[in-house]
């Protein structure tokens, strides 16, 4: 049977990730950053010196391994272990016009369609409840103002040009970050992490979560 898929999208620094960790450990589903499996590949590209136009050639003779143990889940890329390179600046730079390119998203999506088929996930990213899982009943949207978003990352000591990110993000013809239909809209600018978790968990126990 089919796991189910809590999808909780967003913009850069918007809590994403560390909601769905959160929601995802109290529930005991598997936690899984799609932007991982697109800074996976935007690595990849910078090793192998190519460029996003040459993407749907290269990603056909990728090999990309999901690695599950008590830490979740790792990424192998033809055997490399990609963690390492996932928050490096380059990658960070190289990895929404990677992610404009249809052929990199098929792959990545037949990746994330799959671990669905055998977990119960909690999954963030830009179109999980968009494009990826549409018809799942939970949805959720979180987003905090520029300015906080932008002071998010620096206080994590990051070199990592948020706003251009979220403009290719939200122009690009495939998949562009948007509201999924039916999510629910959290505003996380004056929230603390906890009080966002708190608030998913209740939504999701009230079966308010269409
Ligand atoms: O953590 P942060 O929100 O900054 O980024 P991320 O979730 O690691 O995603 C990195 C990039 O991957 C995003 O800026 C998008 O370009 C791309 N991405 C996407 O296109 N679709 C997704 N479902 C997830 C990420
Ligand atoms: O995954 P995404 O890029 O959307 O955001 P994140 O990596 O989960 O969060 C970015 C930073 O903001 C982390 O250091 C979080 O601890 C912090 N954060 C916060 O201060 N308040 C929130 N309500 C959510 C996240």
């Amino acid at each position: 049977m089919p796991g189910r898929v809590i999808a909780i999208d967003g913009p850069a620094a918007s809590g994403k990730s560390s909601v769905s960790r959160g929601v995802a450990a109290k529930l005991g589903f598997l936690f899984v950053s799609s932007g991982h499996f697109y800074r996976a590949f935007a690595w990849g590209v910078l090793r192998d010196g190519i460029s996003p136009e040459q993407a749907p050639g290269w990603i056909s003779g990728r090999r990309l391994e999901v690695r599950l143990d008590a830490s979740g889940v790792s990424l192998l890329l033809d055997g490399e272990d990609a963690t390492p390179h996932l928050s490096e600046a380059a990658t960070a730079a190289m990895v929404s016009p990677l992610a404009a390119v249809p052929a990199v998203r098929d792959m990545v999506n037949t990746c994330l369609r799959a671990l669905a088929a055998e977990h119960d996930l909690v999954m963030e990213g830009r179109d999980i409840g968009s494009v990826v899982f549409p018809d799942t009943p939970w949805k959720f949207y979180l987003d905090a103002s520029p300015e906080e978003r932008a002071r998010r990352r620096a206080r994590e000591g990051a070199v990592d040009s948020v706003a251009e990110r979220d403009r290719l993000d939200s122009t690009r013809a495939t998949a562009p970050l948007t509201i999924p239909e039916g999510a629910i809209v959290i505003d996380t600018t004056h929230l603390g992490l906890d009080g966002v978790i708190s608030a998913v968990l209740e939504l999701i126990n009230a079966g308010d979560v269409r």
